[in-house]
């Protein structure tokens, strides 16, 4: 089996953005590949993070993996601090990334010019070196990410295959695996943005797995739509309606040609009030088994187990870059 890797940094809530352009690819490729999803804790505090908090949303990222489906005796699943190379390999790699490269970053780049760059903070900027240590450890052929993270997976191709012309063959240079359908899922409440679990100032345009289900159902009732009321998908000109076609079409796997069909003679109330049902079932169906994975406490054995699969690999990937450079023999 090829092995692919992936995971969710948790800031904040899991939100649907994350369930559509990841989760659920993740529990599709669990039957197909030697699959590895952690939560990057370590990238988390790039911004600054209350601890409990922090606790919390990495335990909840975790209970929430399981209860969409994730299943611990196929996925190697862990917590980036659980393994101290994450963090070693990361220093190598910033030795071998060119200021240039890290200051091209899109993330980094819309950060840098809202907040200015003298207040942010160097591990913002290094970030998708740490990115590309999670990734390289383990030798991952595919990453499944939504679009936002694909020139972060891109360039740890260029970093991988920079480390391989220096010193011989070390790395699998990985490929991103992006959706089809909802690669980028949009806010609700200004589809031209990400919908995003770090945009605090805009709760309404963001569903989170853990909202009250009667509160996501008004937040879809809300939803800014355009003033044709036609339903059919066309990103540029109806950014509203085709982001709602496809958080339709991932939660039901009704393609959107058939929905543009079945709602051909329909307004915009019509189709809302059907998908504000669609997405308050899946709610309710994912937080009660989250309350069971909650209950069965197996969060900590999943994690433990899955630390020490993932610690083997990476140590022995550390131990042979360290030895490529000199620093161990
Ligand atoms: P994060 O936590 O921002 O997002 C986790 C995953 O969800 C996807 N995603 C979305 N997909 C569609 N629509 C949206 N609105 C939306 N918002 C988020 C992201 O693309 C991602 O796949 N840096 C990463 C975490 C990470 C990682 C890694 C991923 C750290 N190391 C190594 C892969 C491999 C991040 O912040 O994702």
């Amino acid at each position: 089996m090829e092995r692919m890797l992936s995971g969710i940094k948790p800031t904040g809530q899991v939100t649907l953005g994350n369930y559509i352009g990841a989760i659920k690819n993740f529990l599709k490729y669990q039957d197909e590949y030697e699959l590895f999803i952690f939560i990057a804790n370590l990238h988390a505090i790039t911004v600054f993070q209350d601890k409990l908090e922090l606790k919390k949303n990495t335990k909840d990222i975790a209970a929430l993996y399981l209860a969409c489906g994730l299943d611990p005796k196929k996925v190697t699943l862990f917590i980036q601090t659980d393994i101290l190379e994450h963090a070693n390999l990361s220093f190598v790699l910033n030795c071998f990334t060119y200021m240039g490269e890290l200051n091209r970053m899109t993330q980094y780049k819309d950060k840098s010019q809202k907040l200015g760059e003298s207040s942010i903070n160097v591990g913002l900027f290094t970030y998708p070196d740490l990115m590309a240590a999670d990734i390289l450890l383990y030798d991952p052929k595919y990453i499944p990410v939504g679009d936002d993270q694909k020139q972060h997976v891109e360039l740890t191709r260029d970093i991988a295959s920079r480390v391989n012309n220096r010193l011989g063959n070390v790395f699998v240079i990985p490929e991103p695996l992006i959706p089809e359908n909802g690669a980028r899922i949009m806010s609700l409440s200004d589809p031209s943005k990400k919908m995003s679990k770090s945009d605090e100032s805009n709760d309404k345009g963001c569903i989170y797995l853990l909202d009250d289900p009667d509160v996501a159902k008004k937040k879809i009732m809300s939803a800014v739509t355009d003033s044709d009321a036609k339903i059919f998908f066309d990103r540029e000109n109806k950014p509203g309606i085709s982001n709602l076609l496809e958080i339709y079409s991932s939660l039901t796997d009704i393609s959107i040609k058939d929905l543009e069909k079945k709602y051909s003679n329909s307004n915009y109330g019509e189709f809302k009030k059907d998908l504000a049902n669609i997405v308050k079932n899946f709610l309710i169906d994912i937080q009660s088994k989250y309350k069971n994975v909650l209950d069965s406490k197996i969060i900590e054995d999943v994690l433990e187990s899955g630390a020490q699969k993932a610690r083997l690999i990476a140590s022995k990937k550390l131990n042979k870059i360290y030895k490529k450079l000199g620093l161990a023999s």
